[in-house]
C-alpha cells in the first residue's frame, strides 16, 4: 500500500531537503500534503516538478494521511505525536521530542534498523551531529570494542534553521559592503567571521555541557545499545552554510590493526572512508552528498589503543531529511508501517 503522506514544516530548512530528496529517492506515496504554520499557508511548493499549497497544521489536513514526517519544533512534535498515534498514524519525528522515550525507536537505518521492530507509532531521527559519529563508531565496533569517545563539532549554521542562514548571509553581505551589522537575532553574538562555543541551551545540572553535546551522549548510547559509553563532546557553530564536521577521539578496549577498521569503515553502508590519513573533504565538497565520510584517521597514541579521525556529513540531508525518509523506506520494506 502507498501510503498518504504529510510533511509538518515543509517550508523550514530541513523540510525543503526532504522535498529534494523524497523526489530524488521515489519515496513511495499516493498523495502529498506539505504542511506548516497557518503563516506560511497558501505558499506554493515544488516536489517532483510539482506545485503544491502549502496548508495550516489541522486535524482536518492530516485526518485521511497515514504517514506524518515532523521537521518542526518539539513542540509541535509533542503536540501532534498523541493525536496521531491514538489514529494509528505513523510519525517519523525529526525534533529531540521522542528521541529519549524508551517506546520510540531513535533510528539510523543502517546501523540499528532492527529498533524499528518495535514501534508504537512514532519513530524518532537522531540529531544532525550524532548521525554521522554514530555511523562510523558503529563500523569501528565491529572490530574492536569502543572505551571512550571524546568530540569536538564544527556545525554548520541551517543545523538551526532557515532563519540563522538568512542572518549569517546578511551579515557577511554587510560586511563586504562595510555597513554595520544588526543586532543578532537568532545567535548571541555576530556568527559572519567568528566561531561559538555553544549550540543550544546549556545545562546548569549537567556540569554545564549544553543541550547538544548531551543529545550527542545519550543518543549514541541509545543507537549503539551501549548505555554506560563515555562520551564527552564540546558542540561548536561555525560560519559555515551547510556540513556538520566532527573532530572524533575514540579509545577502544582492546588493540586493532589499521587495516582492519579500514575493512570494517569500507564495508559500513553510508560511509565512504579517505584511506590516506593526508586526503580529505570539507562542508562545502560534500554539501549535498548524501555520504558520512572519515578522514584523517590516524593513531591516537596518547592513549593505549586509539584513533583520531575527521567525520562529517550534510546536516539537512544525512543529518535530518535523508535519515527520515530511509526509516520510512525500511518501514515500508519491513511492512511496519501499519501497527
Ligand atoms: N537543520 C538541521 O540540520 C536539523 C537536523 C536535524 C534535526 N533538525 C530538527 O528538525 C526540525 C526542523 O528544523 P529546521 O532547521 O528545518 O527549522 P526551520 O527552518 O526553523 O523550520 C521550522 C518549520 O516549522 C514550521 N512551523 C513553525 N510553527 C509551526 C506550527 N505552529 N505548526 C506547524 N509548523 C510550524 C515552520 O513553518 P513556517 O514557515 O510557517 O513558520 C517551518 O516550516 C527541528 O526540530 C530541528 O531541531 C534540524
Amino acid at each position: 500500500m502507498e501510503p498518504t503522506v504529510a510533511v509538518i514544516g515543509a517550508t523550514g530548512a530541513v523540510g525543503d531537503v526532504f522535498l529534494r530528496v523524497a523526489a530524488e529517492r521515489r519515496l513511495p506515496m499516493k498523495k502529498l500534503r506539505l504542511l506548516a504554520s497557518a503563516r506560511s499557508a497558501g505558499k506554493i511548493l515544488q516536489y517532483a516538478g510539482q506545485d503544491i499549497v502549502v496548508e495550516e497544521t489541522t486535524e482536518a489536513a492530516l485526518e485521511d494521511v497515514d504517514l506524518v514526517f515532523c521537521a518542526a519544533s518539539s513542540d509541535i512534535a509533542r503536540h501532534w505525536a498523541p493525536w496521531l498515534r491514538e489514529r494509528g498514524k505513523m510519525l517519523i519525528d525529526k525534533s529531540s521530542a521522542f528521541r529519549q522515550d524508551p517506546t520510540v525507536p531513535l533510528v539510523i537505518p543502517e546501523v540499528n534498523g532492527d529498533d524499528l521492530e518495535s514501534h508504537t507509532g512514532i519513530a524518532a531521527t537522531p540529531n544532525c551531529t550524532t548521525t554521522p559519529m554514530a555511523i562510523a563508531l558503529n563500523a569501528m565496533r565491529q572490530v574492536t570494542p569502543l572505551k571512550r569517545v571524546t568530540v569536538a563539532t564544527y556545525q554548520a549554521v541551517s543545523g538551526t534553521g532557515a532563519d540563522a542562514v538568512e542572518e549569517m548571509n546578511a551579515q557577511v553581505s554587510a560586511i563586504g559592503r562595510g555597513e554595520a551589522i544588526a543586532a543578532p537575532q537568532v545567535y548571541p553574538v555576530q556568527i559572519a567571521g567568528n566561531v561559538l562555543p555553544h549550540v543550544d541551551d546549556f545545562v546548569a545540572d549537567e556540569d554545564d555541557y549544553t543541550k547538544e553535546e548531551l543529545k550527542m551522549r545519550n543518543e549514541t548510547r541509545r543507537i549503539l545499545h551501549a548505555p554506560d559509553l563515555p562520551l564527552a563532546a564540546t558542540c561548536v557553530r561555525v560560519p559555515v552554510a551547510v556540513g556538520h564536521a566532527e573532530v572524533v577521539h575514540v579509545e577502544f578496549g582492546a588493540p586493532y590493526e589499521m587495516a582492519d577498521l579500514h575493512r570494517a569503515l569500507q564495508a559500513q553502508p553510508g560511509l565512504e572512508l579517505l584511506t590516506d590519513p593526508q586526503k580529505y573533504v570539507t562542508p562545502l565538497e560534500i554539501a549535498g552528498d548524501d555520504r558520512t565520510f572519515v578522514c584523517r584517521l590516524r593513531p591516537d597514541r596518547t592513549v593505549e589503543y586509539g584513533v583520531t579521525f575527521w567525520c562529517l556529513t550534510d546536516n539537512l540531508r544525512k543529518g535530518a531529511a535523508l535519515n527520515a525518509i530511509q526509516i520510512a523506506e525500511e518501514l515500508l520494506k519491513r511492512d511496519l508501517l501499519k501497527r
